[in-house]
């Protein structure tokens, strides 16, 4: 059976990061899409240009920086596609294709909401206007690019016999990518197939684009609703690194792929990803938005490949294929050997970061050996998984990210006690104090040196309330997670956090900004984790 080129479109960095908390900074968005690029993923979503200056500059620094990038990409044979999300307005599109118009190959996504409930309460349109304002906004799109995506937004709830005329129209006025987004998540997967079906059927001209599926996930059916999707035409696919998103998330890359891997016969498409790629990148967004994966997430979660059941280990020993329908290697999931300890020196650690495919320039390199030097006096064996957790914890130029630095923790606990922090940053933003100069350890701050205490009901309360009163705000902790890297007695602790600021009007919500931190020691892994929040924080402030 000859089969058809299914293109994967990952949106992670615009609808994945419209996640609660996630706040991505423009070098780990830089950083992601390379990954992707280097993966094999067809089109990148960068963001939403208009959206803010941040986002603007992300995607911008996207279409220069890895738009022309070819590393890995050979089989391709082109390099990425690196597309924008805009509004149906002209003021959108424009500046979507300033964002977007450095990468060779680009794309603008145009979306408008086609569902009665939306045109009526949200757009305060009717259809006809609906179709007026598609039809002008790809038209004035085609005048800048030739690629161009059309998305009718809420089109799952959508009137079916609406859909077909406005798609036809924007396929006359040039779109050449439609995406169907079941926006609610509300489809069931013979519905969504058959959505397709009938829109493939009866909409004019549609065989002169690529129909898409777009799946949220809120019934946990994105991945069967695209992969039915696929069996109806669908040759594009929108997904995101670990499945994240607004609410329930997105479809997720790895379960996409990794189905379509498993049942070759099953469907009439190949694609272009490179599956030991998924693991790392997985690990990078896990660190980098702060929104760690449940341990049985499929694919990428701890327990994925893990056989805890006699009968189960029992048959694993004997025959993998008994209980494995994928070997962990093939998505590149690390091996938890000792790989390197105390005596290994430069090479033996650069050698192991190439294996991984971490790539570090020699500024970071050195700084992530004297982490792992530190790390092998406190942990005799260094496995695969900590190299990835400390690359992923620290490693790309962060320097937008420390507005505060931890320069020292100390802290007092016990049974039946209240602890006590006291904690030292550096705030990098204000010069260090002269007096400070006559003391040595002063004298090396990059910044004002900052000390005070708190006494909290456990060490980490403790810690917080110090920091809080250090920086001079109100902020709550939402949540706190912490996993351990690997096993044993000596393992890295990864602490993930999710903070806000108390907002002055105590009726409104206000935004979450997550964290997160590395370290064996976990108070101070906690600490990481709830300064990086707060550093992430101070950086959307900044940009806006
Ligand atoms: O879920 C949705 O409708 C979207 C569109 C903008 C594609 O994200």
């Amino acid at each position: 059976m000859a089969k058809d080129k299914l293109y994967i479109f990952d949106t992670t960095l615009r609808d994945g990061e419209q996640s609660p908390g996630v706040n991505l900074t423009a070098n780990e968005k830089v950083e992601i899409a390379k990954l992707l690029s280097k993966m094999g993923v067809d089109i990148c979503e960068a963001g939403f240009p208009m959206s803010s200056d941040g986002d603007f500059e992300g995607v911008q620094r996207i279409a220069k920086e890895v738009g022309p990038l070819m590393d890995g990409r050979e089989k391709i044979g082109k390099p990425m596609v690196i597309c924008g999300l805009s509004r149906a307005t002209k003021g959108d599109i424009q500046r979507t294709y300033d964002a977007v118009k450095y990468a060779p190959l680009h794309r603008i996504h145009i979306f408008l909401a086609t569902s009665d409930i939306h045109l009526e309460y949200k757009l305060k349109i009717d259809r006809a206007e609906c179709v007026r304002r598609a039809v002008e906004a790809v038209a004035f799109a085609k005048t800048l690019c030739d690629n161009i995506e059309f998305s009718p937004e809420d089109a799952a709830r959508s009137d079916k016999t609406f859909l077909c005329e406005i798609l036809g129209k924007v396929i006359e006025a040039g779109a050449t990518t439609l995406n169907i987004p079941d926006t609610v998540g509300i489809c069931v997967p013979e519905e969504y197939g058959a959505l397709f079906k009938y829109l493939r059927e009866n909409t004019p001209g549609s065989d002169k684009a690529i129909w898409s599926a777009h799946c949220q996930n809120d019934l946990g059916l994105a991945t069967a609703n695209t992969l039915a999707a696929i069996s109806n035409g669908v040759r594009q696919v929108e997904v995101t690194i670990n499945g994240i998103g607004e609410r329930a998330g997105n479809t997720s890359l790895e379960e996409v792929i990794m189905a379509l891997y498993t049942h070759p016969d099953h469907y009439p498409v190949y694609n272009d990803i490179e599956t030991t790629h998924i693991y790392r990148i997985s690990q990078i967004v896990i660190q980098r938005s702060g929104m760690p994966v449940q341990p049985n997430k499929a694919i990428v979660g701890v327990n994925a490949f893990a056989h805890e059941s006699g009968i189960h280990q029992d048959g694993v020993l004997k025959n993998k294929l008994t209980y494995e329908i994928i070997a962990p290697e093939l998505v590149g999931v690390p091996s938890n050997n000792l790989v390197l300890g105390k005596h290994s020196g430069r090479n033996a650690l650069k050698n192991k970061l190439e294996d991984l495919g971490i790539e570090l320039s020699d500024v970071e390199f050195q700084k992530f050996f004297l982490r792992f030097k530190k790390l092998t006096d406190a942990k005799k064996t260094i496995t695969e998984q900590d190299i990835l957790a400390l690359a992923g914890d620290e490693v790309i130029n962060q320097d937008s990210l420390e507005t505060y630095k931890i320069q020292n923790i100390l802290i007092t606990t016990g049974s039946d006690v209240l602890s006590t922090a006291t904690v030292t940053l550096v705030d990098t933003s204000s010069p260090a104090e002269e007096s400070e100069g006559e003391d040595e350890e002063h004298k090396k701050s990059e910044g004002k040196v900052l000390v005070d205490a708190a006494i909290g009901h456990g060490p980490i309360q403790a810690a917080y309330y110090a920091i809080n009163r250090l920086i001079g705000r109100n902020i709550s902790l939402k949540q706190f997670e912490i996993q351990s890297v690997g096993a044993g007695d000596d393992a890295l602790g990864k602490v993930f956090v999710r903070i806000s600021q108390d907002a002055e009007d105590k009726e409104s919500k206000s935004k979450q900004f997550a964290g997160h931190g590395t370290h064996n020691d976990i108070i101070q892994a906690s600490v990481k984790a709830y300064v990086n929040a707060i550093n992430r924080m101070i950086e959307v402030e900044r940009k806006n």
